[in-house]
């Protein structure tokens, strides 16, 4: 399978990708995170998708056409669907980096290789429109060009699908949890009661809930951050808005949704009653 090959290349390159992968996050949470949002713009939060997945699709389709272009002797159409190409691939490069400044481990190398690559496609492209320009007799040397940094580019798409696809970066992490009507108990893990204040972490059946209470206002949304898994239960809460201690997510612990990305899609959020025989239960909210 192709697919494996490539991985294992592009796992292998973690020798100079972790340490690029560091210092290319300290540097773009130096940026972005005085200016959360427009960071949160750029990741789509307003969106409910990941804004980068949509941008990325505009330099795909204007750099084949302006590859086919070329390739059948249309140098205008080559030259003006290369030009929208290369200000797409911009684009796709600061939402992109939005969301490189907040993935960890393994993904932020895959990141970083696949950022990498486009931004070496960016530059032949960018040569090649530079020559294009001064209107050469002989086009062989910009449609070169062109051809090396479809091939990377290409390369680089394959990547980062595989981060999306292979490692669930900016993946829903409650995509496959069901939102049932049924009530389930509370396990209150040997307290005797929920505590007030909170976050606390208790569990429902198989799901782990953060949960706040302020005497008989009680209110719980799930314990793993939609965005990328964090802890909530260990976040901090502020007028019944949560913090995820892992890239600064907040959801609103009334009804799940997302405040502040980085996450792009709410948390599941949990009604709370007393239980006829004693204790608590719990139903997940409808969205
Ligand atoms: S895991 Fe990234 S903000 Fe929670």
């Amino acid at each position: 399978m192709l697919g494996r090959y490539v991985t294992r290349a592009v796992d292998a390159q973690s020798r100079w990708s972790k340490p690029l992968g560091d210092f290319n996050q300290r540097l773009l949470r130096a940026i972005f995170h005085p200016i959360r949002p427009i960071q949160n713009i750029l990741n789509g939060t307003w969106l409910g998708h990941p804004l980068h997945a949509v941008v990325t699709d505009v330099p795909i389709g204007a750099l084949t056409v302006s590859i086919v272009a070329d390739l059948i002797g249309q140098p205008v159409v080559a030259d003006v669907s290369m030009l929208v190409g290369v200000l797409a691939m911009v684009a796709a490069a600061v939402t992109g980096a939005a969301d490189y400044a907040e993935v960890d481990g393994t993904a932020r190398n895959r990141a970083t290789v696949h950022s990498t690559l486009m931004v070496v496609s960016l530059l032949l492209y960018v040569v090649s429109l530079v020559i294009r320009s001064g209107n050469p007799p002989d086009r062989l040397v910009p449609i070169l060009f062109a051809i090396v940094g479809y091939l990377i580019l290409s390369l680089g798409a394959t990547i980062g699908g595989d981060l999306v696809y292979l490692v669930g970066t900016h993946v829903n992490r409650h995509a496959w949890r069901g939102a049932g009507a049924k009530w389930i108990a509370l396990d209150l893990g040997g307290l005797p009661d929920i505590p007030n204040g909170g976050p606390t972490k208790m569990k429902a059946g198989i799901n782990e809930l953060a949960i706040i209470r302020d005497g008989d206002r009680i209110l719980a949304v799930h314990a793993q951050c939609a965005h990328a898994g964090g802890p909530l239960a260990e976040g901090v809460v502020t007028a019944e808005v949560i913090e995820c201690p892992w890239h600064g997510s907040r959801f609103s612990m009334t009804d799940g949704h997302v405040v502040r990305g980085p996450a792009m899609y709410d948390q599941p959020a949990y009604e709370i009653r007393r239980a006829e025989s004693g204790g608590w239960e719990v139903r997940r909210q409808a969205s």
